[in-house]
C-alpha cells in the first residue's frame, strides 16, 4: 500500500476546499485507489490569515518550495503567472505530477509546462481550469478524441454570468453584483480578469487548442468584456426578448473560396433569445455546447465557479494522478463500498 504525498499550493477559495476534502475524504479516496493520500501541507502567503475551511496550523506554510520537495502530487491553486510557473516547473522536474486550475498560466505558458512534463514523464492535469466543476477537458481530450469538433459555444465565466443575471433579474448594478461574486469566491484575485473577458478568453484558447488539435495563442482570441454593458442595455434586451450573456465561441472555419482552413476564437457579450437554453443559465453556472461531426451537439452544464465546486474537478485530477502512481494496475480498487445494500423501493423518498 503506497503512501502518496500531496502538496497544495494556495489555501484560498479553491485550495482551502481541496485541503478540507483531502482531510475529510482522503482515506476513502485512497482506499478506492489502493494508496494512502496524505496532505503534507498547504502553501499560502500569510499563515495567520483566516481560511474558508479549518486547516490545521501545522499544515500551513509560507515556504512553497520546500513543500514541493518529496511530494508525489503537487496541486497548484495560487493563481497568476509567478511564482506559480516556477513552482510547477520545479514540481515537474522533481518527478511529481501536477494538478492546476490556473487557466491564466496555461493559456500563456502551457506549451512550456506540457513540454517540461513530457521530458520527465510526468503529467499535468487541468480539468478545473475551464468550467469549474463541469467535466469538459477530459471529454474533449479523451471521449471526443476520435471525432471532429466543429464548434464550441457557451458561457465559460461564472462571475460575469452571475453579474449579468443579477442585473437582468434583480436590477442590481454591475458593482453590487461583482462585490457579491467576489464575496462568494467566484471572481479572480483581480476581477478585471473576469469583467474584461480575459478569463473567458484564456478558457477559449485552452478549449480551442484542445478541440482543434493546435495551439491558439491567447492574443489571437478576440476579446470584449462586459464593462460597457449597462443596466439600460440589459433592460432593453429583455424587453426585446433577449438576455445579455458573455459568450465564448470557438469554431473551425473552412473558407472554400480562399482555400483556407482556420479557427476562430472570440469572446463578447451577445444577445441570446429568451427561449434559447443559454438564457436559462443563471448565477455562476456555465454551459458549454460542443458540436462534433459524428456526435452531433453535446451540452455540458453546471457550476462554473466556486471553491467547493471547483475542488471537485481538482480532486478528480488528484485521483487520476494517484492512480498513475499505484504500481501494478490501473489503480482502480474493487468495490470498497461492499457494505452498501440495495434498498427496496419503499425506502426511496425522491421520485420523478
Ligand atoms: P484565491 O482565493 O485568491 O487564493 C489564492 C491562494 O494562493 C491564497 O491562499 C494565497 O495565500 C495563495 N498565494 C497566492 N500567491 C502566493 C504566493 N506567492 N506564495 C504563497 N501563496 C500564495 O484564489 P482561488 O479563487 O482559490 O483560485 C485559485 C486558482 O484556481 C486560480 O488559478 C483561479 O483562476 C482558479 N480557479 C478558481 C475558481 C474559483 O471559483 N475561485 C474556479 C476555477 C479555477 P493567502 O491566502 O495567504 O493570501
Ligand atoms: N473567475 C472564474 C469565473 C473562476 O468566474 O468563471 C472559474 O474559472
Amino acid at each position: 500500500y503506497r503512501n502518496l504525498r500531496i502538496a497544495v499550493l494556495g489555501g484560498g477559495s479553491v485550495g482551502s476546499q481541496v485541503a478540507d476534502q483531502l482531510l475529510r475524504h482522503g482515506d476513502e479516496l485512497g482506499s478506492r485507489i489502493g494508496a494512502g493520500l496524505e496532505l503534507v501541507g498547504v502553501a499560502v502567503r500569510d499563515v495567520d490569515a483566516p481560511r474558508d475551511t479549518e486547516i490545521p496550523r501545522e499544515l500551513l506554510t509560507a515556504d512553497a518550495e520546500s513543500l514541493i520537495l518529496g511530494s508525489d502530487i503537487v496541486v497548484e491553486l495560487m493563481g497568476g503567472i509567478e511564482p506559480a510557473r516556477t513552482l510547477i516547473l520545479q514540481a515537474l522536474n522533481s518527478g511529481a505530477d501536477v494538478v492546476t486550475a490556473n487557466k491564466a498560466l496555461l493559456a500563456t505558458h502551457g506549451p512550456e509546462l506540457f513540454e517540461a512534463a513530457e521530458q520527465v514523464g510526468a503529467q499535468l492535469y487541468y480539468e478545473a481550469a475551464v468550467g469549474g466543476a463541469i467535466p469538459i477537458i477530459r471529454p474533449l481530450r479523451d471521449s471526443l478524441a476520435g471525432d471532429r469538433v466543429e464548434r464550441i459555444l457557451g458561457i465559460v465565466n461564472g462571475t460575469t454570468n452571475f453579474i449579468l443575471d443579477r442585473m437582468d433579474r434583480h436590477g442590481e448594478s454591475m458593482e453590487e453584483a461583482l462585490a457579491t461574486a467576489t464575496e462568494l469566491g467566484y471572481a479572480e484575485a483581480d476581477p478585471t480578469a473576469d469583467i474584461e473577458g480575459f478569463d473567458a478568453a484564456q478558457k477559449a484558447a485552452l478549449l480551442a487548442s484542445l478541440a482543434f488539435h493546435t495551439r491558439i495563442p491567447l492574443d489571437e482570441v478576440h476579446r470584449e468584456g462586459i464593462t460597457q454593458v449597462t443596466l439600460d442595455d440589459v433592460r432593453a434586451a429583455r424587453k426585446a426578448g433577449y438576455v445579455v450573456k458573455l459568450l465564448a465561441i470557438c469554431e473551425r472555419i473552412v473558407d472554400a473560396a480562399a482555400s483556407v482552413d482556420g479557427v476562430s476564437a472570440r469572446v463578447y457579450p451577445a444577445l441570446v433569445p429568451l427561449d434559447h437554453p443559454l438564457a436559462a443559465v443563471h448565477g455562476a453556472n456555465n454551459a458549454i455546447f460542443v458540436e462534433a461531426e459524428a456526435a452531433g451537439p453535446l451540452m455540458f452544464y453546471g457550476a462554473g465557479a466556486g471553491g467547493i465546486q471547483t475542488a471537485s474537478a481538482v480532486l478528480g485530477d488528484v485521483v487520476s494522478a494517484a492512480r498513475r502512481h499505484v504500481v501494478g494496475g490501473p489503480g482502480v480498487a474493487e468495490s470498497t463500498n461492499a457494505d452498501l445494500t440495495v434498498l427496496p423501493i419503499s425506502a426511496v423518498t425522491t421520485r420523478y
